[in-house]
């Protein structure tokens, strides 16, 4: 196998309950460098502990997530951070007590190599994402779009190689879900690697090569975008869910 051949994250095993609920149950993927592949099921499927067992927000029960040939379950989020991992929360958060500068600096903190060093600064990475001039602007001033922009920023200072956007574009109106779309395909085109949890088709098909659908902890499918949402099995269970977006 060559460099190239290898991904970036190579998961297998992924196991994770919650007392009797197997939420994330033997899940297997992989990301290649420079994909975006989405993380796809109905609600209540386990995406979103998927992605804190990556993040290490959680801790595996079983399985390996390796990371560059690393295997990092169960390591701290701080560790896994330094080593490359960045996140956005379902429900954005950020430190409404703060400034946008002050935000994104807290993302910095985690970095493994110092702003100075690789030359990134905090109104580079504001205006990166679509908010030029913003750093002594109190975050809670931000507007819905611009508290997700933020949050992107701060989990780019970390400079990743891999990106796990959960529901990252959720809740935008038309023509800023045309501007998320193309700020994420903007990072993939650096070369960035992203995972990203999404229910907004126009979102999926324009982005991501590749899906992973998991339905009740377990993936049902994997495999090129157009094939998995066409899929029998994957159709069956969003339609069977209690309640799918
Ligand atoms: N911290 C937790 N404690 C107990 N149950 C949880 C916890 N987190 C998630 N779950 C349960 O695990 C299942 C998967 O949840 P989640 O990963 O949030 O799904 P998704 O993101 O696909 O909607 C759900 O049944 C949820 O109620
Ligand atoms: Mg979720």
């Amino acid at each position: 196998m060559t460099m190239a051949d290898t991904p970036v994250l190579k998961v297998e095993g992924l196991t994770r309950s919650f007392g009797g609920l197997v939420a994330v149950n033997g899940m297997d993927f992989t990301v290649h460098a420079g994909e975006i592949v989405g993380l796809l099921g109905p609600n209540g499927s386990g995406k979103t502990t998927a992605i804190n067992l990556m993040s290490g927000v959680l801790r595996p029960d079983a399985g390996s997530i390796m990371l560059d040939g690393i295997d990092i379950a169960g390591w701290p989020t701080f560790r896994i951070a330094r080593l490359g991992v960045a996140r956005t929360f379902q429900l954005v958060r950020v430190l409404d007590g703060m400034t946008c500068g002050d935000n994104v600096r807290a993302g910095l903190a985690f970095n493994h190599r110092s702003h100075k060093e690789d030359g990134t600064s905090v109104e580079d990475l504001l205006a990166r994402v679509g908010l030029p001039d913003c750093s002594m602007r109190p975050a809670a001033d931000l507007t819905y779009i611009d508290r997700k922009r933020l949050e992107l920023a701060r989990a780019l200072a970390l400079r990743p190689r891999l990106l796990l956007l959960d529901e990252w574009l959720a809740g935008l109106n038309p023509s800023e879900l045309l501007i998320g779309i193309a700020l994420i395909r903007s990072l993939k085109e650096e070369g960035l690697s992203i995972m990203m949890v999404e229910h907004v088709m126009e979102a999926i098909r324009s982005l991501c090569s590749r899906c992973v659908v998991m339905s009740s902890g377990r993936r049902i499918a994997d495999g090129a975008t157009d094939a998995v949402l066409n899929d029998p099995a994957v159709i069956e269970a969003y339609l069977g869910a209690p309640e799918h977006a």
